[in-house]
């Protein structure tokens, strides 16, 4: 090594330990009204021990490289506070990714954290501002501050605040900023975009909960459909396999190509009827059928919600969610949904979801409580140059895949009269066969993996990208890196299904994901399970 080399490389490691890893320097890096927990560093190969007490996200990640873990408490509006996390790498790449959170959970997710800094991106997560598992609504409850913070002000404030150590830390300024969330991860992600432009470079957002005021009172609405139990409309859930097996004959070979994968759900005229039972059948759950008044709440599940003077209150679940049909199932809704109208709309923990009805949605988007709900209007974000990357599962049970069409399709409503061609900042890839943020049900195996938000964690506990294929064309980050970084816009994103997602070593199937609207058509010859036998087609 040439001198010149060596005494660069001391210089780099000098700077990085003039900024040493102790609640102390930290300290000095941040304003009054942030405060270090804790900071200390961790060799290579460390488990980072989750602080006891953290319901959102009790696991501890493992494996780690050698970083400097911090965690810091920001005083918020009225008496409310928020935390965050983040891991600092020594081997920094020299960039910064923040991820998100899940449903109405409150904590720091450490193990998306991990996934982060495992590429060398100095990686934070916020606590939202409460401390609470993913279905719990009641620290909401007339808490108008709590719910402000996690609606948009703790992730912004700990971006700000996090960037502030990094840039002290590493003695130099971040290269380029990145965001990574499903879910209610998505829905930050976007909320960033829409308020906060200048916080990010790159946003990955998936299957995101963008619509607040409403996905939650959907949550209720769809379950009601399905009960009381004792209805005799009512379908049991042993009776859910039969209606996806007839899904999957009527819809799967509509799309082009048979193979257990359904790829345009919206272009399958699915006649439920032929689930109808038959004379003389005493029990349609053990005889696998379903009566007249089961198939129409099929329909009613497969249908719009629609409210007075023809308004949308929310798509439906798209054809070939059923596998993951865990809303219907109970004997009450998921707490996802009335825990908002108790909590988060203040009705009180006595409120029956019996007595939902459609003012709640409307006065839903008259609250909007903790301004959760994203807006359309991203032209800030635009004229900034940043890019938008966003993905839904098509077999998603939890929040139904056409919201996040219509959100994109809004959002070109808005720009393309103001010049704004949407491809130039924000595409949109749909996933067939993918359920809520990550996997699949097993009798499809459908190409799910592209490192997006909360998938490494389900393949294994040191995993980060895309094991074997650790490339823009199959990581989902680091298609938006070249995006964001040499102006390479993705056209398609490559899903990988492994034979075992734990060993995750041989691979099942590749497939591209196309970009909205268009759709992955099989070439008609070569190996169905390679990618390089499909191509990514318009409608006309
Ligand atoms: C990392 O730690 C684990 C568990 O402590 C250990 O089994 C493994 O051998 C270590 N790996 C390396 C590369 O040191
Ligand atoms: C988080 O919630 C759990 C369960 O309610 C509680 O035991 C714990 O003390 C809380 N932790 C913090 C940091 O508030
Ligand atoms: C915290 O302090 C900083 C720097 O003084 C200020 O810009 C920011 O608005 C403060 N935040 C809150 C929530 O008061
Ligand atoms: C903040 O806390 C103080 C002392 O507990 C209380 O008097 C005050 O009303 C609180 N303010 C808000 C906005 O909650
Ligand atoms: C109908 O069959 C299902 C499944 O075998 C069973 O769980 C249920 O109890 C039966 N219902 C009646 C009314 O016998
Ligand atoms: C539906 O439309 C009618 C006629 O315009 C209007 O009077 C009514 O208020 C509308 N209902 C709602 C819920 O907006
Ligand atoms: C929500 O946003 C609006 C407009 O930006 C603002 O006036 C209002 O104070 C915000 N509400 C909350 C609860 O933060
Ligand atoms: C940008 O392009 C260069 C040259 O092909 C490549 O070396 C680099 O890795 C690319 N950067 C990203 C973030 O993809």
């Amino acid at each position: 090594m040439r001198p010149s080399s060596l005494f660069s490389c001391a210089a780099l490691l000098g700077a990085a330990r003039a900024f040493n890893c102790s609640p102390s320097a930290i300290q000095s890096a941040l304003p009054g009204n942030a405060s270090v927990n804790f900071a200390y560093a961790l060799p290579a190969n460390s488990t980072f021990q989750v602080p006891k007490s953290t319901t959102g996200y009790p696991d501890s990640p493992v494996g780690l490289p050698a970083l400097c873990a911090v965690s810091v408490q920001v005083k918020s509006i009225g008496n409310s506070t928020y935390g965050f996390g983040l891991f600092l790498p020594e081997n920094w790449n020299g960039r910064y990714l923040a991820v998100g959170n899940g449903g109405f959970g409150g904590g720091i997710n450490y193990l998306d954290m991990a996934a982060g800094v495992r590429y060398g991106f100095a990686t934070m997560s916020t606590d939202t501002g409460h401390n609470s598992s993913t279905f719990d609504g009641a620290w909401a409850f007339n808490k108008p501050d709590a719910l402000a913070n996690w609606g948009y002000l703790a992730m912004h404030g700990s971006v700000v605040n996090s960037k502030a150590i990094i840039t002290a830390y590493y003695g130099k300024a971040i290269s380029y900023n990145y965001y990574s969330g499903c879910s209610t991860g998505g829905r930050q992600g976007l909320k960033e975009a829409e308020v906060f432009p200048e916080d990010f470079d790159g946003i990955v957002a998936g299957a995101p909960a963008w619509w607040t005021s409403h996905l939650q009172p959907w949550t209720t609405q769809v379950a009601l459909y399905n009960l009381p139990p004792t209805a005799d409309y009512h379908i049991p859930a042993a009776l859910f396999p039969v209606i996806g097996a007839e899904v999957l004959k009527q819809c799967d070979p509509q799309d082009g190509l048979k193979d257990n994968i359904i790829s345009d759900p919206y272009g399958c005229n699915f006649r439920p009827e032929e689930l109808l039972c038959g004379a003389n059948i005493k029990n349609g759950t053990s005889a696998g059928c379903l009566t007249s008044p089961q198939i129409s709440t099929v329909y009613k599940i497969y249908s719009d919600w629609v409210g007075e003077n023809q308004t949308l209150f929310f798509p439906h679940l798209a054809i070939g969610s059923e596998n993951q049909w865990i809303l219907l199932s109970g004997d009450t809704p998921n707490p996802l949904g009335p825990n908002f109208v108790k909590y988060f709309l203040g009705f009180g923990a006595d409120w029956s979801f019996y007595d939902f009805n459609e003012d709640i949605v409307r006065l839903a988007d008259r609250v909007n409580p903790g301004n959760a709900t994203v807006g359309f209007d991203l032209s800030a974000f635009h004229k900034k140059g940043s890019k938008i990357l966003s993905y839904h599962g098509m077999s998603d049970g939890l929040i139904p895949t056409g919201s996040t069409p219509y959100y994109y399709n809004q959002v070109d409503r808005q720009l393309k009269p103001k010049g704004v061609e949407i491809d130039d900042f924000f595409r949109f890839f749909l996933v067939p066969g993918m359920e809520h943020c990550s996997g699949t049900p097993a009798k499809v195996n459908a190409p799910w993996y592209f490192a997006g938000g909360n998938q490494a964690p389900v393949l294994g506990p040191t995993v980060y990208s895309v094991p074997g294929f650790m490339d823009k064309e199959h990581d989902a980050i680091l298609a938006m890196m070249a995006w964001v970084e040499n102006g390479t816009a993705p056209e398609q994103v490559v899903g990988t299904k492994y034979v075992n997602d734990a060993q995750h070593d041989k691979v099942l199937r590749q497939r591209p994901l196309c970009m909205y609207p268009k759709q992955a058509k099989y070439k008609g010859k070569g190996d169905v399970n390679k990618a390089e036998s499909w191509e990514c087609k318009g409608l006309y």
